[in-house]
């Protein structure tokens, strides 16, 4: 047991960790056996009953509901999805933009959020990178940015290159305040940093499910406020209908869409990782994602203080307020390093300041001491060794 909840109880459903040392959770997470289990129970039902369809789909949107409660959001307020990138380009093209206008953006953030608004430029919509200014990312970056023009501002929540966690208060206060759209790629924080979408003053959330979701990729979840009913989707399907026709005959005259995010959801959804995600969730609901960021924190005081000795420099943000719980940097050569921790059976990702070191729920401070331990063991590596010693 840790101060926050018994990790090594969580951690027996990730044989993973027997194999290897996995920090590796912000580019994905292994599967949890509870959860390989419900894709089992679902491929059963696929090739012994096909379902029922309609059984699934009940299932679909009791996980709806649980996803909802997960974020503080009401279960119409949700749309499953593919991915973030699905998200992001959903929430682009649904804003009301014309030639002239412009939207912020993060300098640096991920490409999946960035292309989905670069697109816009066909459409005379100019693109403004943000670059971050300091350790804090709150609204302050962004207010001198804002002009006549600028219709929204789109931003993770946490970055995935160096793990600063963006106030997203304190950036919808703004949008509110400027009348601005406020869009927010949550990938690398669903399941990881509690996400209140109401006291986030976010407009529409995209996230994929295959990181603090513990899902395997494919399966995506949009947030859209229930307010704005402007938002009209580029796509179109039978399933953002409000009244589907019964005989499956399209007719013109019946193109009402769902008043919710489901007018955005276009055709069958991911049903096994639906399923998938309904164990995941009964997981993490059984820790609680706000124990799980403090237990990830703590893993980084102890990550922190172990490079600190070591005198490798922490890319990102240091303060316990400013990072997110499970993303740090170590400035150190990406690609010579990511060879010789694959060597030793340690999974972390090349990033394009160093080397990505992300925990996961289920790693422990033994496993911060034996990275520690197999960085030693290169001493010669390390760029500042010698000032250190
Ligand atoms: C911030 C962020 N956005 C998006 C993605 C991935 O996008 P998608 O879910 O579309 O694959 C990642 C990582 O894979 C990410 O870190």
């Amino acid at each position: 047991m840790t101060r926050h909840y018994d990790v090594a109880a969580i951690r027996r459903q990730f044989s993973v960790t027997e194999r290897l040392l996995y920090l590796d959770s912000a580019h994905q997470t292994p599967l949890a056996t509870s959860v390989r289990d419900a894709l089992m129970r679902f491929y059963r039902e696929g090739s012994e009953t096909a379902g029922p369809k309609p059984v699934w789909l009940d299932r679909v949107e009791q996980v709806r509901a649980r996803v909802a409660k997960l974020l503080n959001a009401q279960p119409s307020e949700i749309a499953f999805t593919k991915n973030t990138s699905e998200g992001m380009n959903i929430a682009a093209n649904a804003l009301p933009l014309t030639a002239g206008d412009n939207v912020l953006l993060v300098e640096g953030d991920h490409p999946n959020n960035a292309y989905a608004f670069l697109n816009l430029r066909r459409r005379g919509v100019e693109v403004r990178f943000v670059p971050i200014s300091g350790a804090t990312a709150r609204a302050e970056m962004f207010a001198p940015h804002i002009d006549g023009r600028t219709r929204a501002i789109s931003l993770s929540h946490v970055t995935f290159h160096a793990g600063h966690r963006f106030d997203l208060a304190s950036i919808g206060a703004l949008c509110a305040e400027r009348g601005l759209y406020f869009v927010v790629d949550a990938m690398q924080s669903t399941g990881v940093v509690p996400l209140d979408v109401k006291a986030s003053g976010a407009s529409l959330i995209g996230s994929g499910c295959h990181k603090g979701l513990l899902v395997p990729q494919g399966l995506g979840i949009l947030y859209c406020r229930q307010d704005l009913v402007e938002l009209q989707p580029a796509y179109m399907a039978m399933s953002s209908l409000a009244d589907p026709p019964g005989d499956y005959i399209a007719r013109a005259d019946n193109m009402a869409l769902k008043p919710g995010a489901g007018r955005f959801e276009i055709g069958n959804v991911n049903l096994p990782d639906i399923h998938a995600l309904d164990a995941a969730l009964s997981l993490i609901e059984s820790v609680g994602v706000a124990a799980i960021e403090a237990h990830l924190q703590d893993l980084g005081d102890r990550l922190i203080e172990h490079i600190d000795a070591l005198g490798i420099r922490l890319v990102g943000p240091r303060a316990r307020a400013d990072r997110s719980p499970h993303i740090y940097v170590l400035d150190l050569p990406a690609q010579d390093w990511a060879d010789y921790l694959a060597s030793r059976q340690v999974r972390v990702s090349p990033e394009r300041d160093g080397i990505r070191v992300s925990f996961g729920l289920f790693n422990n401070a033994g496993d911060v001491d034996r990275f520690a331990q197999i960085l030693t063991e290169r001493r010669d590596m390390l760029p500042r060794a010698r000032d250190v010693a």
